[in-house]
Parts: C-alpha cells; structure tokens; sequence
C-alpha cells in the first residue's frame, strides 16, 4: 500500500507577524507542491527520504532525538505508530518543488501533506482533524506558529485567517498575478518572530499603534480584493511592507529590490518572516517579463497563480 499526498506552498499577502499577536492574515496557496509518499515496512524504523539528506531511526525514536528538519515526519510516524499497534516501521519520501527555507511555506505544506499522506496508510482523516494534526506536527519545528500557513496549505486558495474566529475562503481571485522574487537570503522564521515579540516588548506604544493600522490596511484589502481592485490591493500590500519594515523584519536590499520592482507593478512586499526570503509583487500579466531585470542576476524570480487545490490524497493498493 502506497498512500500520496501532495499540498500547495504558499504566499502571505497581508499579516505576517501581526497574526501571531492578533490581527488577521490574508494567505494564498500557489502553484507549486510538495508531495509526500508513505509506505509500511518491514524494518522496524521510521525511514525519512528528502533533498535535505535522510535519516532512518529505530521505531521507538522521540521526534525530539532527531535533527529538526525531520521532527515533523518522526512525530506524525510516533501518533500513527502509537494508536496502530501493529505496524513494522514506515518509509516517507519527500518531493518539492517550492523552495527550501525562504518563505514560501515549503515546511507547512510538509507537515499537511504528510500528515495525509501517513495517516492515509490507515484510513482518510478530515480536512479539520489533518489541520490539527499537521499543526502539531509543525510546532515541534515553529513552537510559536500561528497555524496560520498549515490552514492555506490544507485548504488551498486564498483565505482570510484569524487565529480565534478561524477562516474565512475568498473565491474571487482568479485574476491575481504574482511574481515571486527570491532575494537568495538566508533567513529564520523562529529568530524574525522572536525579533519582532521583543520589538513589541521595547516599543509597545508604537506597536499598539501599528496594530491597528495594519488592522485597517487588512480589512481594506479584504474589500480591495472582493472589488477587484487590483491599484487599491497593490497600494496596500507595499503599506503592509512599509510596517513590517518599521517593526525591523526588512533591510535596505530587500527595500530597494521592493521600490524598483513597485515601479512595474501594483505594490510589491516581503512575505512570510522577512529579513530575507521572498518578495511577491502583484502585477499585471504584460509586465511579468520586465521583473528579471528589476531582481538583477543574484536573485531568482518566477510567476505564481493561485492554486484552488488544498491537500489532495491518492492511495495506491
Ligand atoms: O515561515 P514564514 O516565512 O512563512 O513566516 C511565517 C509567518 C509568521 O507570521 C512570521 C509566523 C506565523 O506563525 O504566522
């Protein structure tokens, strides 16, 4: 038995950081895939195959006795292993096409698919119960995640997200055109959301006041986007950067990539952490062309659609 599941990357358009703290998020689910394939074994290990290395560890391994990158997969293998007694050992192979470590949401979609796809090996587990699930898979990498990324890459899309009231799916997005520059540098999910809780910490007057500005530049795109007022939902997202930018989480090479690529495009801003990552730019279809020269050799640019599919599961006999 072969059990299959892929899940989308994706994009934040609005909210990253603040979400963890309480606003809402707007999130995007893009085409590109991460695909997980669960099969039993007879060899009394849990087996990790991916392009960051493998690993195989005696059934009995605590997630937290192997390297982070692997946590995720040996935890879901643990909670399967626990609840079905009867299982030998579990090989997960691991294949992507979203980036490795630069914002694109390249973990969660791990965690989602994999989710599926091991607990797929037994039996179909709800989309709601596979969020749960994933989203715990994910905090023995990200303790402090909002769960905001697990819930795109499950549902696929775009979604309003609030860590209290839940989700919200926008259906009209069709249109939307991006382009995703990979600025090539290095960054840390874990170390930007503790930068910007001690910059709330040090500045919490300034960042009250932020709060609520980035509360009202959400709900404004949020309408932007129901209007499809692509000049409005441009002009947004760069006010959105320039916050992120006040609270620390962008630097002068990403503010400059972000002004010039402004200039062929709607509004352009840091997704996901910052500090490095990725850029998306909203952008219309005749432009796309012009952005490699903006980004410059050093750095990596592609168009992104918006993926409607969430996790998908095939299971083979
Ligand atoms: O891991 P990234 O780069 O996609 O960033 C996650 C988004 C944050 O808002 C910074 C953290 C979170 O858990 O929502």
């Amino acid at each position: 038995m072969k059990s299959i599941a892929s899940a989308p990357g994706k994009i934040i358009l609005f909210g990253e950081h603040f979400v963890v703290h309480g606003t809402k998020a707007i999130l995007a689910a893009i085409d590109k895939r991460v695909t997980v394939t669960s099969t039993f074994t007879e060899n009394k290990t849990i087996k990790v195959n991916s392009e960051l290395g493998t690993i195989e560890v005696p059934i009995s391994s605590s997630h937290e006795e192997v390297e982070s990158k692997f946590r995720p997969f040996v935890y879901l293998a643990n909670e399967m292993i626990t609840s079905n007694q009867d299982i030998n050992g579990l090989e997960i192979t691991i294949n992507s096409d979203i980036p490795i470590g630069v914002g694109l949401g390249s973990s969660s979609a791990c965690c989602v698919a994999a989710t599926a796809s091991i607990s797929g090996l037994f039996k179909e587990v709800s989309s709601e119960d596979n969020l749960k699930m994933s989203i715990e898979a994910e905090k023995t990498i990200f303790p402090n995640t909002s769960g905001a990324d697990c819930t795109v890459c499950t549902y696929g899309g775009m979604i309003i997200y609030d860590k209290i009231s839940g989700i919200e799916k926008i259906d009209n997005t069709s249109d939307l055109n991006f382009i995703i520059t990979n600025t090539m540098i290095p960054h840390s999910t874990k170390r930007s959301v503790e930068k910007v809780s001690k910059f709330k910490e040090d500045y919490d007057e300034e960042w009250d006041e932020m709060f609520v500005d980035m509360e009202v530049i959400i709900d404004t795109a949020i309408q932007a986007i129901k209007n499809n007022d692509v000049v409005t939902l441009g002009k947004r997202m760069y006010q959105n950067h320039q916050t992120l930018a006040a609270i620390g989480v962008s630097n002068d090479t990403l503010d400059y990539v972000i002004r010039e690529l402004n200039k062929i495009s709607f509004g352009s801003k840091i997704t996901g952490a910052g500090d490095g990552g990725c850029i998306i730019t909203l952008i219309e279809e005749e432009n796309v062309d012009k952005a490699p020269e903006i980004v410059g050799n050093d750095r990596e640019c592609f168009s992104a659609k918006i993926d409607t599919k969430g996790v998908e599961l095939k299971r083979e006999k």
